[in-house]
């Protein structure tokens, strides 16, 4: 069997397709009418929500989906204190960044004191695409070159900049001259030493960056690699292609929009697993809960040197509302406790789901931290080639059972478990017991 590639959007993507419930092919039509080539939904039969709280999502025809795949209400969906903080705020005073108010200070300082000294400086957006834009730029002016290297799947946004360091959005699989691809840090291709091999195919493209006139400017990774199918072991692996990264005088960027905040059950930020410290660190989607929230940490010469040169306005970033929406977050965390939780919910879950390797055909490897799990769907026979199109059955099928899950990797073949921070142990059984009997065959 020959696995097929498929670019990030197309994941687990609606595809037309007969037999909707009327309702939801009403909606299709007018979205379709509206946001014509760009829509892009999930699910063979589109989900019609009406509301969501904690990790469950409520739909129009009455039913209850456990959301196993949500990294944007991070605390859980609709979290009170979350809706409470926003809501008030609201109500008080929201408007721009250029004013003194003070929980945007209390929120940088929160915020910045999870980070290793020296990345002290904050910047605000309200996006993840637009803090990598912005990350770019800080690389580029301290390096002086304009090259990057990302990895194979990579996805860091939708600018114009940012699609370019994103090889998973393209569909013509092109690749910008300024950019090299290495290949994600897993053992099917780097063997038992991943540190090693990854380093050096950084090493190599840096090399040939430079063979061709190109200043290499920095190393731009998903420090959990969730498009390229989840890489999080050993910890420590990222380490050495840091230090060479450095030593080409680029910077290295950690890409903390889907690990941060807790996520991979180890402390707030993925990079911390590797005992790497970033030049930049670039947040967004699990920053607001659901409210538009990003940003950029760095060191204050990096900032200087870009606002020397430009300066930076983000109208809606650091507004008073985002900043109440980050400091509940914040709160949440810490008085529920849930980046232990997600240690300890996240490694019985991924014990659960290992010990079906073998048990149940075409279930492969398992990979991840906390909860942020990747498990792959694999050929039946062989046992190891990526099925994509298994893995889209699997998805559909645990929906049909009220389970909703992602798919990743270059293939789509990756499941991806990445439910809100407070699942429950329960609800972590009940998704393995539903796997085993829906299996991966037809
Ligand atoms: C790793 C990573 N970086 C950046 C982004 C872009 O974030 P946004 O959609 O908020 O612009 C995403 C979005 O999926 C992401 O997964």
């Amino acid at each position: 069997m020959t696995a097929a590639k498929k670019r990030i959007l197309a994941l687990n993507a609606f595809e037309g397709g007969a037999g909707l419930d009327r309702d939801v092919e009403e909606l299709v039509r007018r979205r379709k009418a509206t946001f014509g080539a760009s829509s892009v939904l999930f699910y063979e039969q589109p989900l019609h929500i009406v509301k969501a709280e904690g990790c469950y999502i409520h739909t129009a025809d009455g039913r209850a989906y456990l959301d196993l795949y949500n990294n944007v209400p991070s605390v859980g969906h609709c979290h009170p204190r979350v809706v409470a903080a926003v809501s008030a705020q609201l109500g008080q005073f929201n408007t721009h960044s250029r004013y003194l108010y003070d929980n945007i200070h209390d929120y940088a300082e929160q915020l910045l004191a999870t980070f290793p000294a020296g990345l002290s400086n904050i910047v605000f957006t309200c996006t993840g695409s637009e803090s990598n834009d912005f990350a770019l730029r800080l690389a580029r002016l301290a390096s002086g070159g304009d090259g990057f290297v990302v990895t194979r799947t990579a996805y860091h946004g939708n600018t114009t900049a940012v699609t370019d360091v994103s090889p998973s959005s393209a569909v013509s699989g092109r690749v910008a001259p300024h950019v090299r691809i290495v290949e994600a840090p897993g053992s099917a291709v780097y063997g038992d030493d991943i540190a090693t091999g990854f380093a050096a195919a950084v090493s190599t493209a840096i090399a040939d960056l430079k063979d061709k006139g190109i200043g290499f400017a920095g190393l731009l990774v998903d420090t959990i690699f969730s498009s390229d199918g989840v890489f999080a072991d050993p910890a420590g692996f990222l380490a050495p292609a840091v230090a060479a990264a450095h030593a080409a005088g680029g910077l290295f960027i950690a890409d903390e929009v889907q690990p941060g905040f807790g996520r991979t059950g180890g402390g707030m930020w993925g990079f911390a697993r590797h005992g790497v410290t970033p030049d930049v660190v670039t947040m967004g989607k699990p920053m607001g809960n659901g409210y538009p929230l990003a940003g950029v940490v760095t060191r204050p010469d990096l900032l200087q040197h870009l606002c020397d040169e430009y300066g930076y306005f983000n109208t809606f970033g650091a507004s008073p509302v985002a900043a109440a929406a980050g400091l509940a977050v914040l709160a949440v965390l810490r008085d529920e406790g849930l980046i232990d939780h997600a240690a300890r919910v996240g490694g019985l879950l991924k014990q659960r789901l290992a010990a079906l390797r073998g048990t149940v055909p075409g279930i492969g490897e398992v990979r991840g931290a906390g909860l942020y799990l990747g498990l792959d769907i694999v050929d039946r026979n062989d046992g190891t080639t990526p099925d994509g199109a298994s893995a889209s059955r699997v998805i559909n099928a645990l929906k049909r059972d009220g389970v909703l899950i992602g798919a990743a990797g270059p293939y789509g073949h990756t499941l991806k478990i990445r439910p809100p921070l407070c699942l429950t142990l329960d609800d972590a059984d009940r998704f393995v017991d539903i796997l085993t009997r829906i299996g991966t065959g037809g």
